[in-house]
């Protein structure tokens, strides 16, 4: 966070302050260099001892004739205005139909007299160097807190970043609480954040990290806490604040083989789609986290439940948990069942391949993302460490399907009743 500006380092006394307002310009006095409200609350009481003849009195003219009353009473003013001290800031002179009223210090020293600048950061916001704190606070009083101009510090931000929002917007950022995630004069992080990129998410969204200690698979990308890398701090077409579609957003790495060690490496799911004729349900619909979780899961490959790693397995619900959150699990366990395509008359044989003791798992006949075969049905299947292709050889017929694999002799099957 960014450094607090000290009230009047400068050497913002309040006799200093009432010379300079005077037209003087002699040296301000040593030993006191705050402005403390009491001074200056004395000070507006007792103008009198100071006052050139030509000037006016401000705590008459200004606020007991009312003119310009309204001016405080907005719920929070500025302490010097507040206590009538406008001489701080205005010399007014003239006859009171037709007084002047001017500041009297340029826009240089007007807010740096009292309020010594912190010192400087690696990253400060334009308008603050170039002095236009009027672009931001009010001088007198504000209904908002810090002097701030509009309702809310968002409001202040509008007027030079006007952001349409879009279909989904971070709550933080639609309330207008820009200083939640912003420091407004200067800061050390890039793009003027209170804190890391990191610790600035995390802040708010411990509770994704919950069961972080559990995890089987953590994204790479997560552990990095690279969320503005998929997600938006501020407002978003797409559903999660994500930055753009989410099959897009997956297939921006994913579109090539990734090297997780050596010799483990990840297939390009890019290639898997595009080579396909028919796609997974959720991919349809542009989805990748029905199945995987994008952060971390207690699974692997961060899928969202388990699921076999071994070709062979024995069978149970719990083994597939993944695929039967979707698909009714039913058509595995009754051996007999018109409720599948994958049967030969009533004989189910999903339940014949699958519910046995060394059972196929599903990837040893079915693709997880896309295939060229209908049913997403493989062409052949990996099998053994040195990842020998196995044909299939699936064939659907008008009646049901064959297929001439390695597994067994060519074999078909009659659903079509
Ligand atoms: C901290 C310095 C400061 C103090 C104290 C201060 N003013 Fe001002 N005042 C300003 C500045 C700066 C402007 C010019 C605002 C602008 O241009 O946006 C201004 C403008 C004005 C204006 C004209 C525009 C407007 O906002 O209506 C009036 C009237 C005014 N002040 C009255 C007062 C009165 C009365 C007091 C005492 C109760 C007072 N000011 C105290 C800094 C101050
Ligand atoms: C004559 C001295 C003086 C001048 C000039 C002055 N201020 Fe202040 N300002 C104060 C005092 C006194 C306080 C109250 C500090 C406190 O309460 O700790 C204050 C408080 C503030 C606050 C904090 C209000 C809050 O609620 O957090 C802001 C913002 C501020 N001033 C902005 C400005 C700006 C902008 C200018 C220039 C237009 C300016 N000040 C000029 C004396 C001054
Ligand atoms: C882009 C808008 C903006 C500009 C420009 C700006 N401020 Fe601020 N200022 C804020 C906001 C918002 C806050 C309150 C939130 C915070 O602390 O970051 C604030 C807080 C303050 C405070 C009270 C808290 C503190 O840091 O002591 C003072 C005093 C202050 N500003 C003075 C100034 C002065 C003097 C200038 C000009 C040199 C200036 N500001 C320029 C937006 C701005
Ligand atoms: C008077 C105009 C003005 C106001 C008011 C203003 N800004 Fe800015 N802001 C700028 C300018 C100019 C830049 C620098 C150019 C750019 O990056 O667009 C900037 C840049 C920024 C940046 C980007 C810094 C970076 O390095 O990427 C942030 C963040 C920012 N402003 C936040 C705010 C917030 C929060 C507020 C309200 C408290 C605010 N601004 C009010 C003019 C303004
Ligand atoms: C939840 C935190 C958060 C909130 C709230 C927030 N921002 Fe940001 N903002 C960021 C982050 C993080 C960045 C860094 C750029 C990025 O990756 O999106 C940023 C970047 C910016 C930038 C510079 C880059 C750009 O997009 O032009 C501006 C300007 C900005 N914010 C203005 C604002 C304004 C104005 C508000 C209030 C309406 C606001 N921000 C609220 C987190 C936030
Ligand atoms: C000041 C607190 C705050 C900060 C900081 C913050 N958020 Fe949020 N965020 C919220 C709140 C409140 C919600 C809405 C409730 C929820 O989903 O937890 C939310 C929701 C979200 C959502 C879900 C949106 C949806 O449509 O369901 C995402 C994604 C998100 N934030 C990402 C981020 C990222 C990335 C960062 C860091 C740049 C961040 N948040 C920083 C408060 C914050
Ligand atoms: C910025 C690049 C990037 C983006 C975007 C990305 N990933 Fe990854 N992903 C990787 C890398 C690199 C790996 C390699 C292992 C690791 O670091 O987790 C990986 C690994 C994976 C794994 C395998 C994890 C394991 O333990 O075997 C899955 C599944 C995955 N990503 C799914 C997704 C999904 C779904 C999305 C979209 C929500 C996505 N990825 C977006 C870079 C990315
Ligand atoms: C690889 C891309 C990726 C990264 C990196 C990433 N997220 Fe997400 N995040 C997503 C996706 C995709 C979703 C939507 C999941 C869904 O649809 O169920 C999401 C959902 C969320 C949600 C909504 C709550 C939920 O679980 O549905 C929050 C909050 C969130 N992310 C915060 C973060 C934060 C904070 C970080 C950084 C520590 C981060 N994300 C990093 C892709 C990512
Ligand atoms: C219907 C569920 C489902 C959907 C949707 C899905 N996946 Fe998968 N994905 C899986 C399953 C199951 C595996 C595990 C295969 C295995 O290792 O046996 C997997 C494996 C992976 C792997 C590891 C590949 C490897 O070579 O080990 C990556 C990377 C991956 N998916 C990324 C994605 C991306 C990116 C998307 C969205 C474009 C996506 N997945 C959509 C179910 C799905
Ligand atoms: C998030 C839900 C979801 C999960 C998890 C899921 N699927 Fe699917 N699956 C679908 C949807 C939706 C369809 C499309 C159904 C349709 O088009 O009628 C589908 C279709 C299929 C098809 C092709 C059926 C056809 O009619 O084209 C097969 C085979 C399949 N899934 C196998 C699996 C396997 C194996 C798993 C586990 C690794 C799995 N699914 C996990 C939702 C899911
Ligand atoms: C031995 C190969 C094989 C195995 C193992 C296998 N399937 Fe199938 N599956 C098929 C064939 C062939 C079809 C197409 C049936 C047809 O002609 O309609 C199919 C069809 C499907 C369908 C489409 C709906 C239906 O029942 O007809 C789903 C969903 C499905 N399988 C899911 C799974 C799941 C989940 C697993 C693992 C638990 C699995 N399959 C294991 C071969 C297999």
């Amino acid at each position: 966070m960014a450094a607090q500006m000290g009230v009047a380092a400068s050497g913002c006394d309040l006799a200093a302050g009432v010379e300079s307002a005077a037209g003087d310009s002699k040296p301000k006095e040593q030993g006191k260099d705050k402005v403390a409200a009491g001074d200056i609350a004395q000070e507006s009481q007792d103008p009198a001892g100071i006052q050139d003849k030509t000037e006016r009195d401000f705590s008459m003219d200004c606020q007991a004739t009312g003119c310009h009353a309204q001016m405080l009473l907005r719920p929070k003013n500025h302490k010097p205005a507040a206590l009538g001290a406008c001489r701080l800031c205005h010399r007014a002179t003239g006859a009171q139909e037709d007084h002047r009223f001017n500041l009297i210090r340029d826009k240089k020293e007007l807010c740096s007299f009292c309020h010594s600048p912190a010192p400087p950061e690696k990253f400060q916001h334009e308008p603050y160097v170039k002095g236009d704190c009027l672009k931001c606070h009010d001088p007198h009083g504000s209904t908002s807190s810090h002097l701030l101009l509009g309702k809310s510090a968002g409001d202040a931000c509008q007027t030079c970043h006007n952001r349409q929002p879009l279909k989904h917007n971070h709550p933080p950022v639609a309330g207008g609480d820009c200083n939640a995630c912003h420091e407004t004069h200067q800061s050390r992080e890039p793009h003027l954040l209170r804190s890391s990129e990191k610790e600035l998410c995390i802040a708010c969204h411990e509770d994704i990290l919950a069961d972080a200690a559990k995890a089987q698979s953590i994204h790479g990308v997560f552990q990095e806490q690279w969320c503005t890398g998929c997600h938006t701090a501020h407002t978003s077409d797409f559903e999660k604040l994500l930055v753009d579609r989410q099959v897009n957003l997956c297939l921006c790495c994913h579109d090539r083989e990734i090297e997780v060690q050596p010799g483990k490496v990840l297939a390009s799911i890019q290639d898997q789609l595009s080579s396909a004729l028919y796609l997974h349900g959720p991919l349809k619909e542009g989805k990748c986290s029905p199945c995987h979780h994008p952060h971390f899961s207690e699974h692997r490959t961060l899928l969202r439940g388990n699921y076999p790693d071994s070709p062979y397995v024995e069978f149970s619900s719990a083994a597939y948990e993944i695929c039967f959150t979707c698909h009714e699990e039913r058509n595995f366990i009754e051996e007999r069942t018109r409720r599948t395509g994958f049967r030969d008359g009533d004989r189910n044989l999903h339940y014949l391949h699958v519910n046995r003791t060394k059972g196929r798992r599903c990837a040893i006949c079915h693709e997880n993302h896309g295939s060229k075969n209908l049913k997403l049905v493989r062409q052949d299947f990996p099998f053994g460490d040195e990842e020998w292709k196995l044909p299939i050889n699936y064939v659907a017929t008008k009646t049901g399907g064959m297929c001439d694999s390695a597994c067994h002799k060519t074999a078909s099957y009659k659903n079509s009743d």
